[in-house]
């Protein structure tokens, strides 16, 4: 399963990239909003340190419109994945762009019927947002397994990419349904190589060891 960073903070990608653990990198409105600067400068950057998709999100409303930001994001580096959000102009724009050669992301994907409909024009990823059905009292891994199971019942080459994930629990869950990819926050995978028993174990290790190395008697 492929990882991806879902942040448009270049600081925190590039203090990851060098272990080779990060795929790819999701960036939305919020994110980029969050880092501040010209968002096309920001993207470029992060295009540099990853040499991996780098979903950048339109902000029009209108399928004309998307494809029209989706056309100048798609040409600021070759490997921008335009993000559009589910909707008929969504949908109307990821044909159009899927038709250019234009890698497409449909997003806010939360029904198995929408992701359907984003793989039916050729979207590259669809992204349903499993922390935000969790906040609402619903099961965002159930959707997963029902998308991973019709994408291969049909042979879609659409990829399941797993967003908003809240912990190493959805990653865990996401890889045993065999979805092929999950975008996490960073502190989501600060969190992935954290277990108390390995920081005791090594405590230990080094204790034992200091130990060993004192003159016996
Ligand atoms: C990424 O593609 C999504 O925009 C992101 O994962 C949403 O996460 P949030 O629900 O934590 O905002």
């Amino acid at each position: 399963m492929k990882l991806f960073i879902d942040t448009a903070n270049v600081e925190d990608i590039e203090a990851l990239a060098p272990l080779g653990i990060i795929d790819g990198v999701t960036t939305n409105p919020s994110l980029l909003a969050k880092v501040g600067g010209d968002p096309r400068a920001v993207l470029k950057r992060i295009c540099d340190v990853v040499q991996g998709p780098v979903s950048a999100e339109v902000v029009a409303t209108d399928s004309d419109g998307m494809v029209r930001e989706g056309r100048e994001l798609a040409a600021i580096d070759p490997h921008i994945v335009v993000k559009v959000p589910f909707g008929k102009a969504g949908v109307q724009a990821c044909r159009t762009l899927t038709t250019e050669g234009t890698r497409v992301n449909v997003t806010l994907i939360f029904s198995a019927a929408q992701a359907l409909l984003a793989a039916k024009v050729g979207a590259s990823f669809v992204s349903p947002f499993v922390g935000r059905l969790d906040d609402i009292g619903t099961s965002g891994m159930d959707l997963i397994a029902q998308i991973v199971e019709i994408f291969e019942n049909f042979d879609f080459s659409t990829e399941v990419l797993v967003a908003s994930i809240r912990g190493p629990i959805h990653v865990i869950e996401s890889a045993r349904i065999g979805a092929d990819v999950c975008t996490c926050p960073p502190k989501a995978i600060e969190a992935l190589f954290t277990h108390p028993l390995t920081g005791i174990g090594l405590e230990k290790f080094l204790a034992d060891w200091d130990k060993a190395q004192q003159p016996v008697g």
